[in-house]
Order: structure tokens, then C-alpha cells, then sequence
């Protein structure tokens, strides 16, 4: 916590130019927020394809007038170049977040997946080395850890990817370590697990299971869990991805730069657990949820069984100390869930 004080404090008294590619989406869009209120200089690239223009709303009015003039929007695609290059001009940090999540969406169309997750990738990577960017830290994923079963999952011992979009997370690290030993660009792979937190989309085939299962309880429509419910997973809160990504981007021990890590809390929740925690926490306002049950069907394909983060190297390189654990993070995301969740629409089967 100590180390994370005094970067943000280090932030407040210098102000930097970062590139958030993905702005308008769930992290990067939380990233946004906490960099404009470290009166930090920010362009965002995003080309909506699963971002919201409203998320970019939300953050001016978060952050007030003053703070958002700090803020330039490009509409572009990271698969196009010269987006890339116009976006990282005179930047100091590429935060990279843009990128098509969803491992069944992957499942669906490796194609798209991997023009987005790879060639996007690889455009932007080139870009922030052309414009000589301080560092690139980039969203990498537990889905690297693939079949291998040893829990919790040590940044080092990765196993087969198990879908299409695992694939491609683990091509952008493959990149990130040659891109440092060809060019000395200088980078950080962040393997974010299970990232919950306001504005995460409930909406839509392929929205995560917390924001999926939150709408359908207050909508009181079905809630499925794939499987028998005991499938588990590191939950980690947006806050914490904030301070890994801040703490990456500003460390100088430079044994901690080209490296990999581990995003999460070190600890598991099974469905089953979550499903009982969220229900829980909405029982006071939503009272009809006292006979709620959910409808329990088949295990998904490309899921693993279970996750859970060594996070031992993120503390010891970058000092990373999560703050939020699942249920305080959890009691913070519902205010807004409640607050945001338009009603009625669809859901379908979760995705973890
Ligand atoms: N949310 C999680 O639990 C989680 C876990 C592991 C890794 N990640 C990674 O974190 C990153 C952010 O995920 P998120 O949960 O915020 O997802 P998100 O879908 O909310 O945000 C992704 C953003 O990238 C934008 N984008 C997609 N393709 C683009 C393209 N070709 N050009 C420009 N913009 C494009 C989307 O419009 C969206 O705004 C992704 O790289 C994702 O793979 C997320």
C-alpha cells in the first residue's frame, strides 16, 4: 500500500501524457476515471465495438468539467495503423486495454477475435515503439493459464490455451518480450482474473457472469449457472486493476519491467458462493429475490474448472496490495448496478 501512496502521490505533483486504448470499455473506462482525477493528461482510442459512448459520459460527469478538458476521445480501430499512430503521439504510458473479450465470443469468431486481440495488438504495440513511449503496459489474462491444473496460477507455469481468445492473450505477451529484446521497447503484461466493477456490461450474450447475474436478479428474470456450480474463479475488483496498472506503469526497479503479472486477490469463490453474495446483498431492496432460485445447465465449452492467483511477484516487483476483496468490491459495484440497470432486457447463460 505504501508503494501505491506514493505513486499516486508522485502523479499528483507531475502530470503525464497516457493513451488508454479501450476507454469507452469496462477497465478502460475506470482507468480513465482515475487518471483524470490525478489530473493526469489522457487520449482515449475506442471504436465501440463492445464500449459505450454513455461509459465516456459517466467519467465527465465524475470527474467535473475542469478535469474532462484533460481528455481527448479519438473514434478509431486499433486494427487501422494509423489510429494507432495518430493516438500515441507525444505519449508518455500506453495503458492497452482495447480488445474483444468473451471466450465463447472468441469460440464464435476466432477471426474477428484474432484481428482485434492480435493485429490490433501488434499495431498498437508498433505505434507506442515508433512514437518512443516511456512503457506499454498491456491487458494480458488468466485464460493464459490454459489446462495446466496447479492453483493457485504462478505467473511462470502456464499450461494449453483452452480457446481461441487464450490464444491471443498469450500471442500479446509472446510480442511484448521480443518487441523488448528486438527494440528495448520497454513493457508490462498485467493477467487480469475475473475483473468486476461499474460500467462492466450486463448486457448481451457475452456480458461477465457479476453484472449478468446482478440484472437478472433485479429483473427478476433466470438466472443460469453453467455447470454444478462449483466452478470457481479470483474475483477482482476494478480498484485493484487501477493500482496494478498505475504501480506497472511507474515503477523504477527495472528488474520489474518485461515481466508478467498476476492481477487478482488470491482467493476463490465458487458460483455457488457469488450466486448466494449477490443475492444477499440485493435481498433488502428487492425483497421478491427471498424465493429466488437459479437454473443450473451444462458446463461450458473452453471454461476452466478453477482459478485462483499466486500474487506474490505483482507485490514484491510493483508493491501491488489489493484493497478491495470480492464483497467489499461487490457492496461498491451494487450501488451503481441498481442506480444504472435499465430495465428489461434479455439475459443469457453467464460468462466467466
Ligand atoms: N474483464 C475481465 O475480467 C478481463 C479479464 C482478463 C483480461 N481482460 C482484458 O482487459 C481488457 C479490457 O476488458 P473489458 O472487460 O474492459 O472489456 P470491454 O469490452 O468493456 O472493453 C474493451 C474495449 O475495447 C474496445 N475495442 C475492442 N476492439 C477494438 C478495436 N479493434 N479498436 C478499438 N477499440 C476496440 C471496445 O469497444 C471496448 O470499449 C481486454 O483486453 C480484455 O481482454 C479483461
Amino acid at each position: 500500500m505504501m508503494r501505491y501512496e506514493s505513486t499516486l502521490q508522485h502523479l499528483r505533483d507531475n502530470q503525464y501524457r497516457w493513451l488508454v486504448t479501450g476507454v469507452a470499455g469496462f477497465i478502460g473506462s475506470g482507468l480513465l476515471e482515475a487518471l483524470l482525477k490525478l489530473n493526469q493528461t489522457v487520449i482515449g482510442l475506442d471504436n465501440f465495438a463492445t464500449g459505450h459512448r454513455h461509459n465516456l459520459e459517466q467519467i465527465k460527469e465524475l470527474v467535473g468539467e475542469k478535469p474532462w478538458l484533460n481528455f481527448r476521445f479519438i473514434e478509431g480501430d486499433i486494427c487501422h495503423l494509423n489510429a494507432c499512430r495518430k493516438a500515441c503521439e507525444g505519449v508518455d504510458y500506453v495503458l492497452h486495454q482495447a480488445a474483444l473479450g468473451s471466450v465463447p465470443r472468441s469460440i464464435q469468431d476466432p477471426v474477428r477475435t484474432n484481428e482485434s486481440n492480435i493485429s490490433g495488438f501488434l499495431n498498437v504495440l508498433v505505434a507506442a515503439r515508433d512514437a518512443r513511449v516511456r512503457r506499454f503496459i498491456y491487458a494480458a489474462s488468466s485464460s493464459t493459464y490454459g489446462d495446466h491444473p496447479d492453483l493457485p496460477k504462478v505467473e511462470s507455469v502456464i499450461g494449453r490455451p483452452l480457446s481461441p481468445y487464450a490464444v491471443t492473450k498469450y500471442v500479446n505477451e509472446l510480442y511484448a518480450d521480443v518487441f523488448a529484446r528486438s527494440y528495448g521497447t520497454e513493457s508490462v503484461g498485467l493477467r487480469y482474473f475475473n475483473v468486476f466493477g461499474p460500467r462492466q456490461d450486463p448486457n448481451g450474450a457475452y456480458a461477465a457472469v457479476i453484472p449478468q447475474w446482478i440484472a437478472a436478479l433485479i429483473r427478476n428474470q433466470t438466472l443460469y449457472i453453467n455447470g454444478d456450480g462449483e466452478t470457481s474463479r479470483d474475483f477482482c475488483f476494478i480498484e485493484n486493476v487501477v493500482q496494478a496498472n498505475l504501480l506497472a506503469a511507474m515503477t523504477d526497479n527495472p528488474d520489474a519491467v518485461n515481466q508478467i503479472y498476476n492481477v487478482a486477490i488470491n482467493e476463490r469463490t465458487s458460483l455457488n458462493e457469488l450466486y448466494k453474495m449477490i443475492r444477499g446483498l440485493l435481498l433488502k431492496k428487492f425483497p421478491h429475490l427471498q424465493n429466488h432460485n437459479p437454473e443450473y445447465v451444462d458446463f461450458r465449452t473452453g471454461d476452466v474448472r478453477h482459478s485462483q492467483a499466486d500474487i506474490s511477484k505483482a507485490g514484491k516487483m510493483l508493491g501491488y496490495a489489493p484493497t478491495h476483496r470480492i464483497q467489499e468490491g461487490l457492496r461498491q459495484a451494487m450501488d451503481w448496478y441498481i442506480a444504472d440497470l435499465a430495465p428489461e432486457k434479455k439475459t443469457t447463460g453467464e460468462s466467466i
